[in-house]
């Protein structure tokens, strides 16, 4: 609806300064201060002075229904809307637009249809099978099922993909691991956990012989049975896949709870073996392709364990194994002559990852390759996004700048959105048991905080998901409150305080919104025809203040999804809560003239339901109360 103001200034803006309309609207920009748009006049680069351009703007002026003054402040002119107008058109677009529709349960206001007929992958969460599912992959779930709820809300057709880290010689080693310490009950029971424990077992036992310096059977037997695997063979496929399928189950019961579904589980053994060879192929046919020393080259080379491989910045310290958590970053820094092959990419300082194995298995940057490749051929896409974290920065830039060289034309719509990394959450037990201890630990302290409000408690319908979900809600705003790019420290007290801005006072924020509407209902049932309503009525400055930010909603969606930014709709759950709340002494409702009381009523509904949107976009789930 601000649109409309906005071409209203412009109209002014062009017949004064004799500019095209189009012209002129797109420099009329949303005011930071207390007016609605400033416009900065040398952005026209007309030849006049900017102060006679401004003079002609303020001067010419006629107040209309939507711009009711301009004034100046040297080269920016301010144009403040007519509140009436604006009050009545922005309060009436939001009853129109939130209500339910078919295709959209929660109404479509914020929405918009600029991505209509556009196709966007995006790659979030991605964990790593008989791993601990870190800090890291949860911010990438909550980032990505952010981005792929504003995207739709955009009009995209999304395709939320998880890419599993279900290959690699970590696999041979499971099996091993299995046939020494597997227990099939086990499996049945808790598939992530119980692998985890395996591969742990597992990795001591190579890592003492590693130290002994003797025979390393281990090892050996792991690369010998990933080698049958990627041979194709059936015994130890079969174990893998029941690996693989067991741990998609559990994975998608914490998904659940968190509100996150995929619409696709695919993984790194889903790239397929024929993609990977017209990978190597076209990097060898258009010359890319060097080797790289023997020692690098040996069979059982590892990233990680190298010489000279940099096993990236990693610091998830896993406090199970004591380990430092594997980051799939390839080494960048050894020198050439050898066996394994690998792009030489020192021009463009991305050093000089491997992309096979002197015994031919593939690796992690190759399968990135080849798997972009394949998803562009499936899904035909208008951009793909990959959510992971900063730490793999060097591998994504590695792997874009290769598909770049090999001039695939997908290339510039491909986006690399990355985020910070989480301090002080150290994994108590590993894997996802640890995601659920987290939520567990956020809605234990919920349901304490609920109790001690016995009387309002008792009104509560279900408690149990009523915590649950502030307490994630709590676990997801902590995530999400800052810029991506942010390192954060994980601090249970802080995040799960009703004070301050957190998720239980967002959550709070809403349900007072709610509870509004039933405390008043003895005196005043609102009216369901805005026409009836008398929005003129509204003439304090705290309610122009919030029909204004109400009406900024759209524009603030339409800032998220050219930033990829989460804190840009949590900064607007902030701001508007915290304007509400500075409202209810002098918006009052209760025992009011009936027509004043019908015209707060409506400020205040409309506020809830742009701010139960706002929050859905976040991938919570409002509640009405707590
Ligand atoms: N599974 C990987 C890890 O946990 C993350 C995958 C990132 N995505 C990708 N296309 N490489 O480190």
């Amino acid at each position: 609806m601000l649109d409309v103001f906005r071409t209203a200034a412009a109209e002014h803006l062009s017949k004064s300064l004799g500019i095209p309309v189009e012209t002129a609207f797109s420099g009329v920009d949303l005011a930071k201060t207390k007016a609605d748009f400033t416009v900065a006049v040398p952005r026209f680069r007309l030849k006049a002075k900017p102060a006679e351009l401004v003079a002609k703007v303020v001067d010419n002026f006629e107040p209309n229904e939507y711009i009711e003054r301009v004034s100046s402040d040297g080269v920016f002119v301010h144009f403040y809307s007519r509140t009436t107008t604006l009050t009545r058109h922005v309060l009436g677009q939001i009853n129109e637009l939130s209500k339910p529709t078919e295709k959209c349960p929660h109404g479509l206001y914020g929405t918009n249809v600029t991505g209509a007929g556009k196709k966007i992958v995006i790659e979030f969460s991605s964990p790593n099978i008989a791993k601990p599912f870190h800090a890291g992959h949860l911010r990438s779930t909550i980032i990505g099922t952010f981005l792929g709820n504003l995207f739709e809300a955009c009009g995209w057709d999304v395709t939320r993909f998880n890419y599993l880290g279900d290959w690699g010689k970590q696999f041979g080693l499971l099996a091993v691991g299995f046939e020494r310490y597997g227990s099939e009950e086990k499996l049945q029971e808790n598939a992530i956990m119980h692998l985890f424990n395996v591969y742990v077992a597992v990795n001591k036992d190579s890592k003492a012989e590693e130290e002994r310096g003797g025979p390393e059977v281990t090892n050996e037997k792991a690369s010998a049975v990933f080698r049958a695997m990627e041979d194709g063979d059936e015994k130890t496929l079969a174990l893998w896949s029941r690996f693989r399928e067991l741990s998609i189950k559990a994975y998608e019961l914490v998904y659940a709870r968190l509100n996150v579904h995929f619409d696709v589980y695919s993984g790194e053994s889903q790239v397929e073996t024929a993609q990977i060879h017209a990978t190597l192929a076209k990097l060898k046919e258009k010359n890319l392709l060097s080797t790289k020393t023997k020692e690098e080259s040996r069979p059982d080379w590892d990233n990680k364990r190298g010489a000279g491989a940099k096993s990236a910045e990693a610091t998830d310290v896993d406090s199970v194994t004591g380990e430092v958590a594997e980051i799939k970053v390839e080494d960048a820094t050894v020198p050439d002559a050898g066996l394994a092959l690998a792009v030489d990419l020192n021009k463009w300082k991305l050093g000089k990852p491997v992309v096979q194995k002197a015994d031919g298995t593939t690796i992690y940057v190759v399968r990135d390759i080849a798997g972009a490749i394949q998803r562009y051929e499936k899904y035909a896409f208008d951009k793909m996004i990959y959510v992971v974290g900063d730490q793999q920065d060097l591998h994504v830039k590695q792997f874009f700048k290769i598909l770049e060289l090999m001039k695939e034309p997908f290339v510039d719509r491909l986006d690399h959105v990355n985020f910070g990394r989480v301090n002080g959450m150290s994994t108590r037990r590993g894997e996802v048991k640890f995601l659920d201890e987290i939520l567990d630990m956020a809605k234990e302290s919920m349901m304490t905080q609920m109790k001690s409000n016995e009387e309002k408690f008792n009104l509560i319908e279900d408690p149990e998901e009523t915590s649950d979900q502030i307490g994630m809600t709590c676990v997801k705003i902590q995530d999400m409150q800052s810029k991506r790019i942010i390192s954060y420290n994980f601090d249970p007290a802080r995040m799960t305080s009703w004070d301050g801005d957190t998720g239980a006072y967002l959550q709070y924020a809403h349900v007072r919104l709610c509870s509004i509407v039933r405390k008043v209902a003895h005196q005043v049932v609102l009216r369901t025809d805005p026409a009836q309503i008398d929005t003129d009525l509204l003439i304090e400055p705290k309610a122009r203040e919030i029909v204004y930010l109400l009406a900024t909603y759209p524009d603030v969606v339409r800032t998220a999804i050219k930033t990829y930014e989460p804190s840009t709709i949590v900064t607007f759950c902030f701001k508007l809560s915290h304007l509400i709340s500075s409202a209810w002494e002098t918006l009052i409702v209760l025992n009011q003239e009936q027509e004043v009381a019908q015209a707060r009523l409506y400020l205040y509904t409309c506020a809830r339901d742009v701010l139960a949107s706002a929050m859905r976009l976040l991938s919570l789930t409002p509640l009405d109360r707590m």
